[in-house]
């Protein structure tokens, strides 16, 4: 069973991102045969900087192996190293009728918040079935915002069947992670990059631990019990620390007797325990500057290899070959 997902790079990997996206995906890869890319090209839809996406690109493949994708178990590489996707994404457009992209929530979203649509905004469900298709992909695990694209997906892989013959590309089958919850932010709402809410998993101690300290909070004297479903503190505090630390905090909201200071200090030494694994991880990649390109070579090599087989078969079938 071959299980394939991207990323797309997109600034610091934050703590939302992490349990959202990067820890089910890694969690996967003992279910099957993982392939894992970094989506460069979808990347570029809403960049236009070189410099930020070479960089992005970069973190992004160090975040990934620092949060424990295992290049001897799966196949790990960029999606602009396998140019053939731009091929299936131009066939499977000539099966894609326009309404089919159209009514996609992703590029109605952007169009309604003022930002111009270039093309590749538009036809970026179709490069995204492309990578799914471009390998024989049999799941795909995504978040809940990607499941109209893997539809979409689905959609053109049937037509193509139809078109061409059943067998010309496998249909895959989405895995969408619905119990996700979201992670809040340091505001108390959904944490994003563009709320400026995020805890970063990676960087300076000292200035991440100062960052949670600006978690606002009520103001109820110390000696008071405090509100147990509001608190931003319990609420990041649960995704860290083990079951009793975390019943421990609960009770102390309860009776009372200890302030939101200290249950920053503890939140702050539970978040920079748990993520210390990864942050050594990515220590020991940094120090070794070879290693990462050698890993995307490696991906890479095996990747084109898989895609060469599956669009020679489309090629046979629609006539270009
Ligand atoms: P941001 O909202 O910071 O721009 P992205 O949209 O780049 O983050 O999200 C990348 C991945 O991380 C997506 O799969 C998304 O579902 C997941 N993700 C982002 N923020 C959260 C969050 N607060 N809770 C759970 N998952 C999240
Ligand atoms: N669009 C996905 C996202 O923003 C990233 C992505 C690109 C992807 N191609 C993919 C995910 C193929 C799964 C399969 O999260």
């Amino acid at each position: 069973m071959r299980i394939l997902t991207g990323l797309q790079p997109s600034g610091k990997l934050h703590v939302g991102n992490y349990f959202g996206a990067m820890e089910p995906a890694v969690r996967m890869q003992d279910e099957g045969e993982g392939f894992y890319f970094i989506a460069d090209y979808h990347a570029m839809t809403s960049t236009q900087d070189p410099a930020a996406l070479r960089e992005s690109v970069r973190e992004l493949a160090v975040d990934f192996l620092a949060c424990g994708l295992d290049p001897t178990r799966a196949v790990f590489f960029r999606q602009s190293a396998v140019p053939e996707v731009n091929e299936l994404a131009w066939i499977l457009s000539t099966v894609c009728p326009m309404g089919l992209l159209e009514k996609c929530h992703s590029f109605k979203d952007k169009v309604a918040k003022g930002i111009s649509p270039n093309h590749g905004l538009f036809a970026y469900p179709v490069l995204m079935a492309a990578d799914i298709l471009l390998y024989d992909s049999n799941k795909v695990p995504v978040g809940k915002d990607q499941k109209q694209h893997l539809e979409v997906t689905r959609d053109l892989a049937g037509k193509l069947n139809e078109a061409f013959g059943p067998g010309t590309v496998v249909v895959p089958e989405p895995i969408i992670r619905e119990d996700t919850a979201v992670v809040i932010g340091l505001d108390g709402q959904k944490m994003s990059k563009s709320y400026h809410n995020t805890l970063p998993i990676f960087g300076v101690e000292k200035e991440l631990k100062k960052r949670l300290m600006r978690i606002i909070t009520d103001s109820t004297p110390v000696d008071e019990p405090k509100s147990v479903e509001n608190s931003v503190i319990l609420a990041l505090y649960k995704l860290f620390a083990g079951a009793d630390q975390y019943a421990a905090m609960v009770a102390d909201h309860e009776r009372g007797g200890v302030g939101y200071g200290d249950f920053k200090k503890r939140l702050a030494e539970a978040y920079w325990e748990f993520f210390a694994p990864m942050r050594a991880r990515r220590d020991a990649i940094t120090a070794d500057p070879g290693y990462v390109d050698e890993v995307l070579q490696a991906g890479e090599a095996r990747a084109r290899q898989e895609a060469a087989k599956v669009l020679d078969r489309v090629r046979q079938a629609v006539g270009l070959r």
